[in-house]
């Protein structure tokens, strides 16, 4: 697709139901994000989720797929400083959820885990710029690589990620020029969020691009649906049926 100039296309999915639609529409690629810790279980940061909990987001979501690449993010502590760990675990995601391949944040902090999967024949898709494993290290969720400094170490990572052998890279909250460079010196596809539209794909968590969350709305995000009120409005009128007594009518018994 990058060599066709098609942009690839991008969105989470936790659970059987969401990616039955999502697979539907016609999506390229579902990304089963560590950030089901905050979407799904209301953590505050993506640290806290397990590789078993991301096994079972993962299996629901793979039992509703019939044509999408489904990738399956590497859970924090499942992979760094340790690449024999970082095998098992990419491997138990593999075998227990049917998933396609896997997705890890850094750069050659993490080539030995990188490498080590690749041996096993696991396709990884990386992750650079803003990566909220680590945020304890950053400190906020500002705009990563402003600086020349950062920015030339992102894109020695990613040149470092794809000689490793990793077929795509993400790049997070960093600015549109660096992203566009970054892309046009590697041959395999990035994938941006908060990174313009130099990228050769895009990716939004689902749940912020259909406005489920309504207090999240960073300059990046683009709501193409406001299922918040929408919401609302259906569960109320519901509510109001029950105590009305007009749900159900006769023709909604036995
Ligand atoms: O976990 C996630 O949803 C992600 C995307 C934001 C890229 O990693």
């Amino acid at each position: 697709m990058k060599m066709k100039g098609e942009k690839i296309s991008m969105l989470t999915a936790y659970d059987y139901s969401m990616a039955k639609i999502l697979d539907a529409s016609g999506i390229d690629v579902i990304l089963v994000g560590d950030s089901a810790s905050n979407i799904m279980a209301g953590h505050e940061t993506t640290l806290p989720i397990t590789l078993e909990q991301m096994i079972y987001h993962a299996s629901s979501v793979v039992r509703a797929v019939h044509r999408a690449l489904v990738v399956v993010d590497l859970p924090f502590g499942s992979y760094q400083g340790n690449s024999k760990e970082a095998l098992s675990s990419a491997i138990r995601i593999m075998k227990e959820s049917g998933a396609h391949a896997v997705k890890m944040e850094g750069g050659k902090e993490i080539i030995e885990s990188v490498e080590r999967i690749l041996t096993a024949g696991i396709p990884v898709m990386g992750h650079l710029g803003l990566t909220p494993q680590s945020i304890y290290k950053f400190g906020t969720y500002v705009v990563r690589a402003q600086d020349e400094e950062e920015a030339l170490r992102l894109k020695e990572d990613a040149k470092i990620l794809e000689q490793s052998g990793c077929f795509s890279v993400v790049l997070e909250k960093i600015p549109a020029l660096l992203a566009s460079d970054v892309t046009g010196i590697l041959n395999v596809p990035t994938i941006g969020i908060g990174a313009g539209n130099g990228v050769d794909g895009q990716v939004l968590v689902m749940h912020d691009m259909l406005g489920i969350n309504n207090d999240f709305s960073p300059r990046f995000l683009r709501k193409y649906n406001n299922l918040h009120d929408q919401m609302i409005n259906s569960f109320q009128d519901y509510i109001k049926d029950v105590k009305s007594g007009d749900f159900p009518n006769n023709k909604e018994q036995y």
